[in-house]
């Protein structure tokens, strides 16, 4: 990573950010407040893309992409991470707890794409489903390519250590996506 120009869409707190900053000897780390779906970025501006748990709360992706891949000098990487589409698909959302106190999540009309309301965190978040195909398709409408996809479940260490994670190894909870311009 070192030398490259990265751009952390989205950072929230900044922990990605402040790692950079606390592990490289230059504090090279600007931060902007930006409404991402009104972006506008140089030409070839940056060696990497990165967005950790965002993209599933934006409205016009098609657009975003773009922005994404005029931004990125040829050969950069945009990699990013959004809740699974199984996650954001449910049409009546929500964690729930099944008779075992197993977490589950109930999914429903996972086709029909578009703004979901969920209480998480907050009442009434709202968060854009799309499927699978969705993403890996627009990435390619976009003129990206794709060098990897992970569907992330929890591991069976993972729901030993954790054992309220119950029910969160049968399903993927987020997508994991390498691309390349
Ligand atoms: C789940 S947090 C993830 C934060 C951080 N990337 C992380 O992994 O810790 C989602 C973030 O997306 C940001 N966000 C959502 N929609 C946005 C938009 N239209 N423009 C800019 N940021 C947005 C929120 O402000 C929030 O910080």
């Amino acid at each position: 990573m070192q030398g490259l120009r990265v751009v952390d869409l989205g950072c929230g707190f900044g922990w990605f950010c402040r790692w950079a900053r606390e592990t490289t000897p230059d504090p090279a780390v600007a931060y902007a407040r930006r409404d991402l779906e009104k972006l506008d970025f140089d030409d070839g501006a940056f060696e990497v893309a990165y967005s950790s748990l965002v993209l599933h709360y934006i409205e016009n992706l098609r657009d975003l992409f773009g922005q994404v891949h005029r931004g990125l000098v040829p050969g950069g990487r945009f990699v990013f991470s959004v809740e699974h589409p199984m996650y954001t698909a449910p049409g009546k959302p929500g964690w729930t707890r099944d008779p075992d106190n197993r977490l589950a999540w109930p999914v429903n009309r996972y086709a029909d794409e578009g703004a979901r309301s969920t209480d998480w965190l907050a009442k009434g978040v709202i968060k854009q489903h799309r499927t699978l195909a969705s993403y890996v398709n627009l990435l390619i409408e976009t003129g990206f390519t794709l060098s990897r996809l992970e569907e992330w479940c929890s591991s069976a260490e993972q729901i030993a250590a954790h054992p309220d994670w119950a029910g969160t190894e049968e399903r993927p909870s987020f997508l994991l996506v390498s691309a390349q311009r």
